[in-house]
């Protein structure tokens, strides 16, 4: 995303000390790129800070003579943005071709009158009755074959063709209506994309994709090893859409390619419309949603026709966990490699979760510039007010039932007017990162059809290497593992289980011009089709590291570890390697346990071209963990971002050509004093010079020095 300098002057009575700011978030979005239309005079677009706080909010639920007060409410509260419309077919559209767009006209006016630039939904992700009842082939249908029934959402079937011509004609209605409204700065597409459909016609569609992407049934059926249990397929349509997960590994992982394929082509639709109506400035976005975690389809594919990437941030039970929480927000900032946006997170508490307790008070305050520090440039609270009925009335809201702000209100406004006061310091700014972990769909797919330990989660995985960058006070990016490395110092693979030869070649590539890249255990067993790789782990990566996997080990009990980073133990997965290039180094060696893994490699290195691979092929423990991240680090000559910190607190980097910004959080319990390593701008004060801050449990500290 390009970032153009523009500078626009804040000058609302509410945006105190009247301050000239670039205006970060605006020029990556290309708000001001086009010619700010102003029919309205001064729009609340226009002013838009470059920090933005929101919420989701549902006028149709409400009387019109209330919108105002609401509006009023968030003004007050710092808020600059509402998301709207992503659940109102039903009020957008009442029936068949009629539409009503009139009081979504009014409602965005309103909240120009406060200030408030609106982010519009479509509502395709909930179908109204009127729909689905005459056209029931618009519904999904489920693994057993049930028809999904009205009165829940996501109950439409992505795939159909009438469906998506239903969405296109709404979305065109929208687009026509709201393409070119200055107060309207994006568009987000349905809503958490999630529930496939069995139904007859996408199980043709799937035969369709499979003789597209396979050409032959000869070339599949080798692809797949399909001799396997008289599996060879004589005609596309024999093949199943899988509804079992056990069914043939290529063909489960060709089902995922083919449901991303589906998801984008749904979203496609709808991105066609707003782009052939809208204009350009107008951002497009979809809520991920799935806790970060989800894994349904490929985000990296489904995000490319997109202009921003965005995520549903929730804790559901207890707290938050602030690690991977914060992996989460990397992860997302991955999808597009540029900032993003928390399109909705949690005010208090869900109503979801087995106990839906409340976040500490100053918890939702440390979640919102978590999520800051980690490079979102804005935080929409889900939900503004709580719905009269509907499944959702337990849920955390920033006004109840009666109109009335909750205690949580107080503390969303006090993030309000800390954006306002840091949105100037941030325009701009972004997380930068020396090393990165590589993440993929493929290989968490084919490693979760076939765990072979079911304690084995890749995010814990993928958590043991994260942690403790994180507590060397390093920026971690999480890519997709054909990115772009040359930026990186040090380049972590967790679990990267497939490797096709292009990957193997990308990566090789890094090593030799100088790249350090360590691989975890899994890597490599895997290529594109899923079908094992001959070679066994890494696959084609087996030359350079001149070592390989002989077996892998299941384990019941903790096994011990040692070597050059000290004595430890492995658990739940243990790799036997062999070491064949006279110049690899054995770092860690299995100690007595099952025979097997006796005396034999646990990790490896070798230096290939100007850089180094290594492979580490046991799950370890915590703080044996931790040194060999802390080996991997100062092989890779990365120094830490910032001073050393006292247990408990976090602190995140952003930066621009001019200057860097820390955030420091305290997410313990116990106050917290930090000694900085220069003097810097409070940011939240005054911009007063410090030397050293105090933070309370949940403290916050935002700190701006030269570059
Ligand atoms: C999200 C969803 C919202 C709301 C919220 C409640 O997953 O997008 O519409 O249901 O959960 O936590």
């Amino acid at each position: 995303m390009k970032k153009l300098k523009v500078r626009r002057v804040i000058h609302a009575k509410r945006r105190r000390g009247a301050i000239p700011i670039a205006v970060g978030l605006g020029i990556a979005l290309g708000l001001f790129a086009a010619k700010p239309a102003s029919v309205h005079g001064e729009t609340a677009a226009s002013k838009l800070p470059s920090l933005l706080l929101g919420a989701a909010w549902y006028p149709e639920q409400w009387p019109e003579s209330r919108w105002d007060k609401d509006l009023q409410l968030m003004e007050a509260a710092h808020l600059d943005v509402v998301r709207v419309g992503e659940f109102a077919w039903s009020s957008e559209e009442p029936s068949e071709g009629h539409y009503d767009l009139d009081w979504l006209e009014r409602a965005i006016r309103m909240a120009e009158k406060h200030h408030i630039a609106v982010v519009l939904g479509t509502p395709t992700d909930a179908p109204p009755a009127w729909l689905t009842t005459k056209y029931p082939e618009t519904l999904r249908v489920d693994e057993d074959g049930r028809r999904a029934q009205h009165g829940l959402r996501r109950q439409f079937n992505y795939a159909d063709p009438l469906y998506r011509k239903f969405c296109a004609q709404i979305v065109t209605q929208l687009a026509q209506r709201f393409g070119h409204d200055p107060d309207v700065i994006g568009w987000q597409i349905g809503n958490e994309y999630t529930d496939e459909s069995f139904d007859a016609d996408t199980r043709r569609q799937f035969d369709k994709w499979l003789a597209a992407h396979f050409h032959t049934l000869d070339a599949l059926n080798a692809d797949w090893t399909t001799a396997y249990w008289s599996q060879t397929y004589d005609r596309w349509d024999a093949i199943p859409l899988p509804d079992e997960a056990n069914e043939n590994p290529g063909l489960l992982l060709a089902y995922k390619h083919f449901v991303t394929d589906t998801w984008r082509s749904f979203q496609r639709v709808q991105i066609d419309v707003i782009r052939k109506y809208a204009d350009p400035r107008q951002f497009i976005t979809t809520n991920y949603g799935g806790l970060g975690w989800s894994d349904h389809f490929d985000h990296y594919i489904v995000a490319q026709d997109l202009s921003l990437a965005s995520w549903d941030d929730y804790v559901g039970e207890g707290h938050l966990k602030v690690a991977r929480n914060g992996a989460m927000h990397d992860l997302v900032r991955g999808f597009k490699r540029a900032n993003f946006w928390v399109m909705e997170t949690q005010p208090g508490s869900v109503n979801w979760a087995p106990v839906n307790n409340t976040l500490d008070r100053g918890e939702t305050r440390a979640m919102a510039w978590q999520a800051v520090g980690h490079g979102a440039d804005a935080v929409l609270y889900w939900q503004w007010r709580s719905a009269l009925n509907g499944q959702e009335q337990y849920h955390g809201s920033l006004l109840g039932p009666g109109g009335k702000p909750l205690p949580i209100y107080s503390e969303v406004s006090q993030v309000g007017s800390e954006f306002e006061r840091a949105g100037a310091a941030l325009a701009g700014t972004s997380p930068k990162a020396q090393v990165a972990i590589l993440h993929s769909y493929n290989s968490r797919w084919a490693i979760d059809f076939q765990r072979f330990n079911r304690n084995y989660h890749q995010l814990s995985v993928l958590l043991d290497y994260y942690r403790p960058l994180r507590q060397q006070r390093l920026t971690v990016d999480i890519v997709n593992a054909d990115a772009p490395l040359d930026s990186y110092k040090l380049v972590l693979a967790p679990d990267l289980n497939v490797i096709s030869s292009q990957l193997a070649a990308h990566l090789l590539a890094y090593v030799e011009q100088g790249g350090d890249l360590l691989l975890g255990p899994r890597s490599g067993m895997k290529n594109e089709y899923d079908a094992l790789n001959v070679q066994r782990q890494p696959g084609p990566l087996v030359a350079p590291l001149g070592g390989r996997v002989e077996e892998y080990y299941a384990l019941e009990t903790a096994v011990p570890v040692s070597g050059a980073m000290g004595v430890g133990t492995a658990a739940l997965w243990a790799e036997r390697l062999w070491v064949r290039a006279p110049d690899d180094t054995v770092l860690l060696r299995y100690g007595k346990s099952n025979g097997w893994l006796d005396g034999h490699a646990a990790m490896i290195t070798r230096r290939v071209g100007k850089g180094r691979i290594s492979y580490l092929g046991a799950v370890l423990d915590p703080a044996l963990m931790d040194r060999v991240i802390a080996w991997a680090t100062s092989d890779a000559k990365i120094k830490p971002e910032f001073a050393p910190l006292p247990d408990g607190v976090e602190v995140c980097r952003r930066v621009s050509a001019s200057h860097t910004i820390f955030v420091l959080i305290n997410h313990g319990a116990v106050p917290a004093e930090i000694q900085l390593p220069v003097a810097m701008k409070n940011v939240l004060d005054g911009g007063k010079n410090v030397t050293r801050v105090q933070l309370g449990a949940q403290g916050v500290s935002v700190l701006e020095s030269a570059r």
